[in-house]
């Protein structure tokens, strides 16, 4: 093979993020690992989570890891598994220790306890308030544990590839064999031959218009297990966060309603009092989002727009918090020591100072609750069936344990992240100390090559972005926060035209050596069928339930489809779908109420 560098590790970790740079710590401790990633490992998007990573210290107020977990699956709309629920709440407290203990800087009170706020949909059990229960270092969490876990992968020796695109995942009949990977750099090939591969990849936020997501979050570790059979569950639930920045979907931390802060209409009204009296603006997500959208739609939108108000100012907020003496009341100093990013943010993007003005904020699309379906030790699956795929493994954004169900809870992603990207990380090394190395196929970069040349060399009349815009614009009308059996159809008529289109781009750059013209339009591919499994297991459920919100059917149906969805591609633009049972043993399912 002309130009292909071939390498090997026992493991390979896809994407250098909160998971994958978990799982290589922990990993590498027994085993030779390799992290590739096709950004410099601090760039992951895993620096964009701001608020705060939960777990049932209970620094602030009585608390405990069964609280969490029964706040955890009724925000997902009891389709969370509850056992692997278990584990992420009760593994999130020695998790969080641990990463203190490794150096990561969290905001403390002078006894030197790890400071907590409220998020959403996180309570006390008995009263059914909100709880403060996230973890923050101000409002950089995620960046402060990429950060942190970085410096103790450096120090551990894992070995790092930056600025390599995964493009290709090599299986041999049920086995995995490596990664194939260009070098963004000179446009070379290299081959990873490893016993084990990790996806750590990432989610699709850039399947829509407006998202918080980074413009990296193309999904392709998704995709890439999705060409190689792998089927992909519960891809109708994304999430959309209720607060991002108008217009530009960057996100605006729950963290400002954990301080206090209020959504506030065009009325002027606190419109949450009335979607969820007892919670408010602190309900899960899925509500907060379909509440901001009907209050657009009734015309109650800030001068009839769509978008309404966040406010965290001094004069509008009157909670506050007080121990040992530290008062907590907001103020100028204390926004901006406790949310100094998205007081940047806004006055920046906005030139709005959240200080002493509301902030214009609208749904955004946020995070992938489905992915590459894993049990709690992130070993894939390849069937509804449970088997596993010996050596492949998923863990993050990217994967469905399933503990987010059909509605995440704030601050749950970074606990997903570390507790089992770490579980992940463990049993991969565990699998790799008595795995043999199979061999390497004939040529396996061949097949991913061929596509990489069609694609570059293609004479089309289309440009990649104008498809992107395309794609975005109709999974925004068509597949958003509400959706119906007609907006669907819609979507997947036009995203079968997309695909069509696609085969039609041409690429301008056609050089080598940091060809990201080429790549982007690599990812495009992904992100259609991404979107295309999601319009395709959203139109098949015909319910409501978190996230999947539809006008035709506003009922949540546990008789039938209290069941997680499991969609295989079968062909180009074919799918096929399968269902398996949720795990259900401590709490039954219950009307939602907040
Ligand atoms: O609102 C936030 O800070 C986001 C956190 C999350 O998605 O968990």
């Amino acid at each position: 093979m002309a130009n292909v560098t071939t390498h090997t590790f026992d493991a390979i970790i896809v994407g250098g993020g909160g998971a994958g740079l978990m799982a290589a710590l922990y990993a590498s401790r027994e085993i030779d690992v390799a992290v590739i990633s096709k950004l410099y490992p601090t760039r992951s998007h895993t620096g964009a989570a701001q608020g705060g990573v939960g777990a049932a210290l209970g620094n602030m107020e009585e608390d405990n890891w069964e609280w969490h977990a029964y706040d955890t699956v009724k925000g997902s709309d009891y389709l969370a598994d509850q056992d692997a629920v278990d584990v992420l709440c009760k593994e999130a407290i020695p998790t969080i220790i641990e990463l203190e203990h490794m150096g990561l800087p969290f905001d403390r009170f002078p006894d030197g306890t790890i400071s907590q706020r409220r998020f959403g949909g996180h309570t006390n059990k008995n009263t059914g308030k909100p709880v403060m229960r996230a973890c923050h270092a101000a409002d950089r969490t995620g960046h402060m544990i990429l950060q942190t876990l970085y410096q103790q992968c450096v120090k551990n020796n894992v070995n790092f590839f930056d600025e390599f695109h995964v493009v290709d995942l090599i299986r041999v009949d049920d086995t995995v064999r490596g990664v194939v990977a260009i070098e963004i750099a000179t446009g070379d090939f290299h081959v990873f031959h490893s016993k084990a591969v990790l996806f750590a990849s990432g989610g699709w936020g850039r399947c829509w218009e407006v998202t918080s997501n980074a413009h990296s979050l193309t999904g392709d570790g998704a995709a890439i297990c999705l060409r190689r059979g792998i089927p992909m569950e519960d891809m109708e639930f994304f999430q959309f966060h209720p607060t991002g920045i108008f217009k530009l979907g960057i996100l605006i931390t729950e963290g400002v309603r954990g301080e206090g802060g209020v959504l506030i209409n065009g009325k002027g009204e606190r419109f949450m009092e009335v979607y969820a009296p007892n919670i408010k603006d602190l309900a899960s997500r899925d509500v907060v989002s379909r509440a901001i959208y009907l209050e657009v739609q009734a015309g109650r939108g800030i001068n009839g727009k769509n978008y309404v108000h966040l406010d965290v100012t001094p004069e509008t907020v009157n909670y506050y918090y007080e121990k040992d003496g530290e008062d907590r009341r907001i103020s100028r100093e204390y926004i901006e020591a406790k949310l100094p990013d998205i007081a940047d943010f806004t006055r920046t993007y906005l030139g709005v100072d959240p200080v002493t003005e509301p902030m214009p904020v609208q749904p955004t699309a946020h995070y992938a609750m489905g992915g590459i379906p894993t049990d709690a030790n992130g070993r894939v699956f390849m069937n509804a069936a449970n088997d596993v795929i010996p050596g492949l493994y998923a863990a993050g954004e990217t994967a469905c344990v399933s503990v987010h169900g059909a509605n995440r809870l704030g601050t749950n992603s970074l606990t997903d992240l570390v507790v089992f990207g770490r579980l992940a990380g463990v049993d991969m090394a565990k699998y790799c100390k008595t795995a043999e190395l199979a061999p390497l196929p004939d040529n396996p970069a061949a097949q991913i090559m061929v596509e990489f040349a069609r694609l570059r060399d293609n004479k089309g009349k289309v440009k990649a972005y104008e498809v992107r815009n395309k794609m975005q614009t109709t999974m925004t009308k068509n597949v958003s926060v509400f959706r119906t059996e007609e907006t669907m159809r819609e979507a997947i008529a036009n995203l079968k035209i997309l695909r069509q289109e696609y085969l039609d781009v041409e690429v301008q750059d056609k050089s080598k050596q940091f060809n990201t013209d080429l790549l982007e339009a690599w990812e495009l591919g992904c992100l259609l069928e991404l979107a295309e499994v999601t319009a395709v297991s959203a139109i098949t459920r015909p319910e409501s339930r978190g996230a999947h919100a539809r006008d035709d059917y506003p009922e949540r149906n546990d008789e039938d489809w209290l069941k997680h969805t499991f969609c295989f591609k079968v062909g180009e633009g074919a799918y096929e779908l399968d269902y398996k049972p949720v795990v259900i043993d401590r709490y039954q399912p219950k009307p939602r109420v907040y």
